[in-house]
């Protein structure tokens, strides 16, 4: 997720998710913060994620989706393609987790009815949400279904579960290195009814079990989150998945990097309209709360439960190798204004681009896919070459208005793929 700007946020009237909060911490002295974190994004009524639509230009921050529709149509292609690595079975399920208000899911839907006709035909989407709130925009093509729930009410499924920005959003536990020993950050509240929070002997030993396993050396007073919702979330996906393939895409790190003492303050960040705005503490259930997402976790954890990684790209060299740059050349041939190719250029170069969306990574992992590595997850040339882009409607977050109001900029010149000869080379090696 990206906001806009950075600045500070005023502090919030007392919402539903606050009061329930301080209740439990008048109960008992204090809560982990994993635990605020669950209210303050997830309380039924009161929640972040209950009340609020966060992406987008009227929300909070923007993803991957909400910038362009290229990215859900290149995952649509990466889709294709492990229908056949599966020996095209249909129904074939595609199914995302945490897909908000349903843009991806909509970009890839449509993108679909241009790709092989049994593939679409096979094509079973289901968007996964524990928000009940979230809304799936009015367009069509949504002839698939749409569940509420927090767990994965599936069992036998062949196909892949994808999910953007969904890890980045469970809630973590957060700790400080004190006398070299692990202790875990609580919330409380201080004399004047001010919420801070306090370090205390760890509610849950997975803390250090977790931090043990990374092989770091964390420095006295190093603060940090640990993720520890991803362990029962790669359960859930290998019990729900027989065959098939996980794509994982956030940011984040490998455990090395994540928790290299350069970071000694942790990752955690809360946005408001598009602002980083000033802790968590303010305005609680109205405000996004998140932290980097430990990748060495994620392949951990999934090893665990029987998902075998296949590899770890960033965002930008793996849309590229799905075909972004076709759709970038395309895009300059299409009769179109000069403002609307603009604005789709921006929007795709951001996808790409290593120090915004691009930077993102993406693990992808097999369960019962034998003897197939990540390269033949790639399209093949004549796919490549048939790719045309789809472009920004009004559903998408207006990034070229937002960002370079006066349209100064010689886009040509920004865009990565500049050269069609020069295909071959990560943007980020130019
Ligand atoms: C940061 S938003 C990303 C939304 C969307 N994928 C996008 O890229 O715009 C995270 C979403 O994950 C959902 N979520 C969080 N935990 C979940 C879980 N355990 N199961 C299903 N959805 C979850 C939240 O409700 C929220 O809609």
């Amino acid at each position: 997720m990206i906001p806009h700007r950075t600045g500070d946020a005023a502090p919030t009237e007392r919402g539903v998710a606050e009061t329930e909060i301080r209740k439990r911490i008048v109960e008992r002295g204090r809560i982990p913060f994993s635990e605020f974190m669950e209210l303050a994004l997830y309380h039924p009524v009161g929640g972040y994620y209950s009340t609020r639509r966060p992406v987008g230009a009227q929300g909070d921050y923007y993803t991957s989706p909400a910038a362009h529709p290229a990215f859900g149509a290149l995952l649509a292609v990466q889709m294709e393609r492990c229908w056949e690595l599966l020996w095209r079975p249909s129904p074939f399920y595609v199914v995302e987790m945490g897909s908000g208000d349903g843009l991806l899911a909509q970009a890839f839907l449509a993108y679909a009815e241009n790709l092989n006709s049994d593939f679409c035909d096979a094509l079973e989407y289901v968007a996964l949400d524990r928000r009940r709130s979230a809304v799936v925009r009015a367009q069509q093509p949504w002839s698939q279904q749409r569940v509420t729930s927090d767990g994965i009410p599936l069992v036998g499924v062949h196909g892949c579960f994808i999910s953007n920005e969904l890890v980045d959003a469970f809630p973590v536990h957060r700790f400080r290195i004190v006398d070299d020993h692990v202790r875990e950050i609580f919330v409380t509240e201080d004399d004047d009814g001010r919420l801070i929070e306090e370090a205390g002997d760890p509610s849950t030993l997975t803390i250090s079990e977790r931090l043990a396993s990374l092989d770091c050396r964390l420095p006295e007073g190093y603060t940090g989150e640990v993720n520890l919702g991803i362990t029962n979330w790669a359960r859930d996906v290998s019990a729900a998945l027989d065959r098939g393939f996980v794509v994982t895409i956030d940011y984040g790190y490998p455990a090395q990097e994540l928790y290299a003492p350069s970071r000694s303050q942790g990752t955690l960040q809360t946005y408001f309209q598009h602002t980083e705005s000033g802790g968590p503490f303010n305005r609680i259930g109205r405000q996004d709360i998140t932290a980097h997402v430990d990748f060495t976790a994620l392949e951990r954890d999934g090893e665990m439960a029987g998902l075998i990684s296949l590899g770890i790209r960033s965002q930008s060299e793996y849309l590229r190798e799905l075909g972004a740059g076709r759709m970038i050349d395309a895009l300059r041939q299409m009769p179109m204004s000069a403002h609307d190719r603009d604005a789709n250029m921006m929007a795709l170069r951001e996808l790409v681009n290593p120090t915004g969306l691009g930077g993102f990574r993406v693990l992808v992992q097999h369960i019962g896919v034998d003897g197939v590595g990540y390269s033949e997850l790639m399209p093949s040339q004549n796919r490549l070459e048939s790719l045309t882009p789809p472009l920004l409607d009004s559903a998408h977050t207006p990034l070229f208005e937002g960002r370079y109001p006066q349209h100064e900029f010689e886009l040509e010149s920004l865009w990565p793929f500049g050269d069609p000869d020069d295909d071959e080379a990560p943007p980020d090696e130019r």
